[in-house]
């Protein structure tokens, strides 16, 4: 595996391959790998006969007081695992490549930015596509894949591909879990192992939310179930809610009742400290 850090190299390399035929994956990232991270890049390696994997912690997406200084990173710990997968470039770029004194251009997809985690992280998505963006200009693949775990980024930058024509194939992939539950995610290294039992109340939220629906006769109202969930994490010590919502997968709009596009979607603070978000497709069968 080459490890890539110019993108004046990356754009070159990836040129190379372009004009030899080859089809490029490529799967952001901002590092600390987890089995998360690890599925991305092997659903990447089916699909394509390069993958880079990019490890940018990108500081123009974090908000005041957010975790932009603590973020975990090891970059030889990262190496060794992306390389373990079969990865064949790893690109870390610096922030002062990235975003060069004067740098000044942002995107933003308008709507989709706005609720779920971009009410509490105000230019948060923005600075996800505008990096994403430079991402997608630097190493010219021919998909990108990303996790379903953050649901509402996924969204946006399926959106963001659509409206400005990036001839670019988004791929998803699901959530992936340690086996409590808990959804894989770099934030979790912030966690004691009281406090992730505590986080747990994420998942339980969400079995709980399945079983209403494959248990209803008749339509569910989406703000009951949200209701008696918010009540539910609000009995367990540590945790504090920031939004349960259950909206339409494709456009993120609150839904009325639960139907066959509906997602549970929710975030939540442990301790005050670490923001913990979730996911799930509620199935009506
Ligand atoms: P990061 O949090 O490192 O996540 C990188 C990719 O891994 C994202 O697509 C995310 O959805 C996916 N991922 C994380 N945890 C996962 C899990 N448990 N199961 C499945 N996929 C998971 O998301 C970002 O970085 C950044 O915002 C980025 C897109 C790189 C832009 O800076």
């Amino acid at each position: 595996m080459k490890l890539v850090q110019k993108p004046f190299e990356m754009s070159a390399l990836a040129a190379c391959w372009r004009g030899q035929g080859l089809k490029i994956a490529l799967v952001p990232t901002m590092g600390w790998f987890h089995e998360g991270h690890l599925a991305l890049m092997r659903r990447a390696r089916q699909s394509a006969d390069r993958v880079v994997v990019s490890l940018f912690v990108n500081p123009i997406q974090f908000g005041p007081g957010e975790d932009l200084a603590a973020y975990p990173r090891d970059l030889q710990r990262d190496s060794e695992l992306a390389a373990g997968v079969g990865v064949d470039v790893l690109y870390a770029p610096s922030v002062t490549d990235m975003y060069p004194t004067g740098f000044q251009t942002s995107i933003r997809v308008a709507e989709l930015s706005k609720g779920l985690c971009g009410a509490g992280r105000p230019g948060h998505f923005d600075g996800v596509c505008t990096v994403v963006m430079k991402l997608l200009q630097q190493t010219q693949p021919h998909l990108a894949v990303f996790g379903e775990k953050d649901f509402q980024q996924l969204a946006v930058i399926r959106r963001m591909v659509h409206d400005l024509d990036l001839p670019v194939e988004i791929v998803s992939h699901p959530i992936v879990r340690e086996t409590s539950g808990l959804a894989m995610s770099s934030r979790n290294s912030y966690l004691t192992e009281e406090e992730k039992e505590q986080a747990l109340c994420l998942y339980r939220a969400i079995l709980f939310a399945q079983a209403k629906v494959t248990g209803a006769v008749q339509p569910l109202s989406a703000e009951e179930m949200c209701s008696e969930i918010e009540k539910m994490i609000r009995q367990v010590p540590g945790c504090v809610v920031d939004y349960v919502e259950i909206v339409d997968a494709d456009n993120l709009e609150r839904c009325e009742t639960v139907n066959e596009n509906s997602r549970l979607i929710m975030a939540i603070k442990v301790h005050e400290r670490v923001r913990l978000i979730d996911n799930a497709r509620l199935c009506v069968v």
